[in-house]
């Protein structure tokens, strides 16, 4: 039996794929079909304390301070989540998470929310996991948490076992210190399609998911050669050329799944037209309609006043 604490705390940052994960090869174990890369955002992300209610039949969860409904799918997740390390003696627990990034900010919170739980775990059993085994716990409760262990880049790796104990992420141990990501949220949509069912119809229904997995294998290369030697221009333009056919993907999925909204179109008009301007600007997007922007520090001052409501993040400061 392990020396289990009181309390414990851990963080995990936001992560933004340049190469995304699109598509299972395991929906049960969250085991992917590709290879996926991306940046975690430094100090933007999740904060979750732990701690042990002895005596209580289930878990509290709080978000952002305020209490979640038990029969929410949230607290479904996260209690099913801390069920892994249950047999290890816990008993319930309260769990109190916050986000730094205002929800709706078009950040994915599932990420650094899973690993910043699987880390306070962790801590609260006073285990003692390599990083590779805490980005295979955290894939499980959402699959891009497996990268939100890391702060910088970080790549994980498809992994070929059935058993996904291969699947994990690892750092790529480079510092690039002008590299900025500007979020630029957009206005608030009705409740699009979440990630599990969209890549489950695309999967099912898309010809041409086919060619998905031969474009993230050559981006995957492109981006580590572009960290690498620090290009940003081929950084910029292999995230924003992935992001494109993953979105063309589903797309051509039947019934057809489009996450952009009218304003997404403008704000990807926008960036294409600054970049002819001169300014070396690349846009992506995940499952939802807001479009995030990569540039280097020298971009920093015309691109707050192109984009004014920019969130600007130096995932290394
Ligand atoms: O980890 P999930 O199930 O939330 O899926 C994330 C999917 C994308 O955000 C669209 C791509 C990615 O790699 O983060």
């Amino acid at each position: 039996q392990p020396d289990i604490a009181d309390s414990f705390e851990a963080y995990a940052p936001v992560n933004i794929a340049l190469c995304k994960y699109w598509g299972k090869r395991n929906a049960v174990l969250n085991l992917p079909v590709n290879d996926s890369l991306s940046i975690s955002l430094g100090n933007k992300g999740t904060t979750t304390r732990l701690t042990r209610l002895p005596g209580a039949e289930k878990d509290k969860v709080f978000l952002n301070g305020k209490p979640v409904d038990g029969e929410s799918a949230f607290c479904r997740k996260v209690v099913a989540h801390i069920d892994l390390f249950r047999p290890l003696g816990s008993g319930a627990l309260r769990v109190e998470t916050r986000n730094d990034v205002a929800t709706g900010a078009g950040l994915a919170s599932s990420a650094s929310g899973f690993a910043a739980l699987t880390k306070a775990l962790v801590g609260l059993y006073g285990l003692t996991l390599s990083n590779e085994e805490l980005s295979i716990i955290a894939r499980l409760g959402s699959g891009s948490a497996s990268r939100s262990i890391y702060s910088g880049f970080a790549h994980w790796h498809r992994g070929v076992r059935p058993d996904g104990m291969d699947s994990f992420a690892s750092s790529l141990d480079v510092i690039w210190p002008e590299l900025r990501v500007g979020v630029l949220t957009l206005a608030e949509s009705e409740k699009p399609t979440g990630s599990r069912e969209g890549m489950q119809r695309t999967v099912d229904s898309a010809i041409l998911y086919n060619s998905w997995p031969e474009q993230a294998d050559r981006d995957i290369r492109r981006l580590e050669h572009a960290i690498t030697v620090r290009d940003f221009t081929l950084l910029g333009s292999t995230a924003e050329q992935n992001a494109m056919a993953m979105h063309a993907t589903m797309l051509a999925s039947w019934p057809p799944l489009l996450y952009w909204q009218p304003e997404s179109v403008e704000v990807l008009q926008k960036v294409w037209q600054v970049r002819q301007d001169g300014v070396q600007v690349f846009a992506t997007m995940d499952a939802g309609p807001n479009v995030k922007v990569l540039f280097e520090s020298n971009s920093e001052p015309e691109m707050r006043s192109v984009f004014q409501s920019m969130d600007v993040i130096a995932p290394f400061s």
